[in-house]
């Protein structure tokens, strides 16, 4: 006796639909036409099943803060640094953590199942880090939930900011975070790089460091983040997240800096949503996306996977744990619209995220985990348009969400009665004009 099937699945890379058999925490079969029992059949009717989603760069611990103490009226960077500064000293490790846990049941009905969380560590007591060990704890059932050790303030610029740190990693908390750009001077910036690079090789811990998320074009830390990953051997240990300077670095120095990334092996993340509210900020016109240059690393074969970065913070009023909404923007934002790059924009919010994160693949097949999310769309494309509503997530075998299909009732003359937004897929080459 199965435990699950799910019938008519359409897989990413599968041409046909197939049906999937799960027993206990495993795949056990697919195929397109599974005999046998199972305690519950789920119809996926043609619809798209994917690996759950991945956010390799969040911060849990400012989440669903929006109104504390006050507004972001201004929606700027520089305010959203002030009004983090006012809120810090008014945190709890019981709000923090029950804001995180909140945060977690909105990923879950969003099949996001695997995150990386930066916490900030610049000051003492780690409130931050005490409340989000308690919170990786409590999710490890159904979320990867990895913690970074962030000095946000900068390493060098406040007084206890390394010493933090590591109190935070004897803590338990499992990647080194930096942010170089944020450094008094370029020089600091470049000494953290390494001080913080030589830390993961001692630790044997990954690394990943906000990097020149910024406008200025001569903000250059990933160049000697590259050069530490060559030199000390940390290759996908290392990311690079953001590094939005290089959408303003001139081309030729791009030409160079880019091999030597993939040379390096380190991966990067750039955040739509957030590169392209915050950068550009203080131009006139034209203004600058601040998106880095995805498709140029691509093709270099720099894993890159987008991140969400925020959601409802000081920072960013919106977001919502929709790595789909990611995906949309970041195909906007770069922009890469062939049918290719929109395909490359989902695989970018599974496949790859889970690679930066270091977790092990998750393409669904047999005798892996039995972790996926049936989607309301027919392929990764019409779901990254559609932003598609996540119908059933399942890890270890588990149904863990179900959320109804967006479907509209209609009152039209001669019309269609209701409608499913999942019905507009493109018109297939064999259909009439
Ligand atoms: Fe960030």
């Amino acid at each position: 006796m199965l435990d699950i099937i799910i019938r008519q699945a359409n897989l990413p890379t599968q041409e046909r639909a197939l049906d999937i058999a799960i027993k206990g925490d495993r795949i056990v079969d697919i195929s397109p036409k599974i005999a046998g029992d199972a305690h519950e059949e789920i119809n996926a009717d043609g619809r798209l099943v994917s690996p759950p989603f991945t956010d390799p760069h969040f911060h849990m611990d400012a989440t669903l803060s929006l109104g504390l103490p006050r507004m972001n009226v201004s929606g700027t960077l520089l305010e959203g640094i002030a009004l983090w500064g006012e809120l810090k000293p008014l945190l709890t490790q019981e709000a923090i953590a029950e804001r995180a846990l909140r945060y977690c049941d909105l990923a879950v009905s969003q099949g996001l199942l695997s995150i990386r969380s930066h916490v900030d560590v610049s000051t003492a007591p780690l409130v931050g880090v005490e409340a989000m060990l308690q919170v990786r704890k409590q999710v490890a059932p159904y979320i990867d939930l990895q913690l970074v050790a962030f000095p946000q303030d900068g390493l060098y610029r406040t007084k206890d900011a390394e010493e933090n740190l590591i109190r935070a990693l004897d803590m338990g908390v499992d990647v080194i975070g930096g942010i170089p750009h944020f450094e008094r001077t370029m020089a600091d910036g470049a000494k953290s790089v390494t001080r913080l690079a030589e830390l993961a090789a001692e630790r044997g811990l990954k690394l990943d460091l906000h990097c020149d998320e910024s406008d200025d074009p001569m903000s250059r830390h990933v160049e000697t983040l590259a050069y530490e990953t060559t030199r000390l051997g940390l290759g996908g240990h290392v990311t690079a997240s953001h590094v939005t300077a290089m959408h303003s670095y001139d081309n030729y120095y791009a030409t160079k800096l880019i091999p030597l990334i993939a040379e390096s092996g380190m991966n990067v993340v750039p955040n739509p949503l957030i590169n392209i509210t915050l950068q550009g900020r203080s131009d006139t016109y034209p203004r600058r996306r601040g998106l880095t240059r995805v498709p140029e690393l691509r093709a270099a074969g720099v894993n890159v996977a987008f991140g969400q970065d925020c959601t409802m913070d000081p920072w960013y009023s919106l977001g919502s744990a929709d790595m789909l909404e990611v995906a949309h923007m970041g195909v906007h934002a770069v922009p890469m619209t062939s049918r290719e790059a929109i395909e490359w924009a989902f695989t970018s919010v599974t496949l790859n995220g889970a690679q930066a994160m270091g977790l092990p693949d998750p393409t669904i097949r047999v005798g892996g985990p039995a972790n996926m999310v049936l989607l309301q769309a027919q392929n990764p494309i019409e779901a990254v348009r559609m932003k598609a509503t996540r119908l059933v997530v399942i890890k270890n075998g588990k149904v863990l969400a179900r959320t109804a299909p967006r479907t509209a009732k209609l009152n039209l003359p001669d019309r269609p009665t209701s409608l499913d937004p999942a019905d507009y897929a493109p018109a297939s080459n064999t259909s009439a004009n």
